[in-house]
């Protein structure tokens, strides 16, 4: 094959390659062009396959020819590679205009619920008087949910009006005080301990009542632990949760467990006392139950009553922060309500 054909099938791959380059608008197109002409089966290798049959002192001219060839093919690609890289951006950024004048899409995180900001507030308070926090289960025994704290088998909390049953022998626990046994049950003398959970009772809802709500248990268990004790204690933690102007009054009452048994109310701290809308022209607001442990509970857990004694306690978390901040109706506690929550 002579120079001049070698170089007129050159000039005829150079051209059409140019031409085809010309039509591409994508990087794929224009990478098979490039296979099409450079790669390992490409024109221009095939071209070369022809070398042989070019006279030998011609070919370091055709050879030439070819690298001139695969060099403006080489640079073109180059080109338009660059040519439609910067229309691709330039469709993107025109896509994907944005608008700085919108309000920003904010990142919604959440909010401590009113529930669990009244219980972190109540565990720093208990905490701070040496108290451990301990959880029980609330699906539980009816043995310790009532046997073991001294409530008899006839008592009117065990009808099934009130209780959640699972069968005859295990019960949704109806209240916190079955952790009491437990934890009495484990030794380890003296007992300070806080236990919140969650706590059950088959009420219909309404803007107090709802089946299943939170109580904070409260037990002390030591060597020569008096009512003094178990006064000073909550005296200090309703000061410490509704301010240091309130007043704490202890009226008797009966609970199975605590021998002799009181509730404490607290002066209103809306009106200070005189009464008023809140605390229904009372002046007093009640907040928790509580009593000397019963000697009888304290053997059936396996502790000598004549050497040891204690009190014990069990608050409404909901009532605390329904108080505290001041809302009207539980309900609202549980809707999970976003505008609501973020209030507090
Ligand atoms: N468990 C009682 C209830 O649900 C509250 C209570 C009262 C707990 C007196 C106590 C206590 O520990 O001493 O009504």
């Amino acid at each position: 094959m002579s120079e001049i054909s070698m170089k007129e099938r050159l000039d005829a791959i150079v051209c059409k390659a140019m031409d085809n380059m010309q039509k591409v608008t994508t990087l794929d197109a224009l990478n098979e062009i490039r296979v099409g002409v450079l790669g390992k089966k490409g024109e221009l290798k095939e071209v070369m396959k022809g070398m042989k049959d070019v006279a030998p002192e011609d070919r370091p001219k055709v050879g030439q020819l070819v690298n001139e060839a695969r060099d403006r093919i080489e640079a073109r690609l180059a080109e338009v590679k660059a040519e439609i890289e910067a229309a691709q951006l330039e469709m993107r950024l025109a896509e994907e205009t944005i608008d700085v004048t919108l309000p920003a899409k904010k990142a919604e995180i959440g909010h401590r619920h009113p529930n669990t900001i009244a219980l972190e507030e109540l565990e720093r308070i208990f905490v701070g008087m040496g108290y451990e926090v301990i959880e029980g289960p609330e699906v539980e025994y009816d043995e310790y949910n009532f046997t073991k704290l001294n409530i008899p088998a006839n008592h009117p909390a065990k009808d099934e009006q009130d209780t959640f049953y699972i069968n005859k022998e295990i019960v949704l626990r109806t209240q916190t005080s079955p952790v009491q046994a437990r934890r009495m049950e484990q030794g380890n003398l003296p007992i300070r301990m806080i236990s919140p959970g969650r706590v059950f009772r088959s009420d219909e809802v309404d803007a107090t009542h709802s089946p299943s709500f939170h109580q904070v248990e409260g037990l002390v268990i030591d060597k020569n632990i008096t009512f003094a004790d178990l006064k000073g204690t909550l005296e200090t933690f309703a000061k410490e949760i509704f301010g240091p102007e309130t007043k704490t009054k202890f009226r008797p009452h009966h609970f199975p467990f605590t021998e002799p048994s009181a509730e404490m109310d607290v002066s209103c701290f809306k009106c200070g006392g005189t009464g008023c809308r809140f605390c229904k022209g009372e002046g007093w607001i009640e907040i928790l139950g509580c009593g000397m442990v019963h000697p009888h509970v304290l053997e059936m857990c396996g502790i000598d009553p004549e050497e040891y004694v204690g009190f014990a306690f069990g608050v409404g978390l909901e009532r605390i922060a329904l108080l505290k901040y001041e809302i009207d109706d539980m309900r609202l506690l549980y809707e999970n309500d976003a505008r609501f929550l973020k209030q507090f």
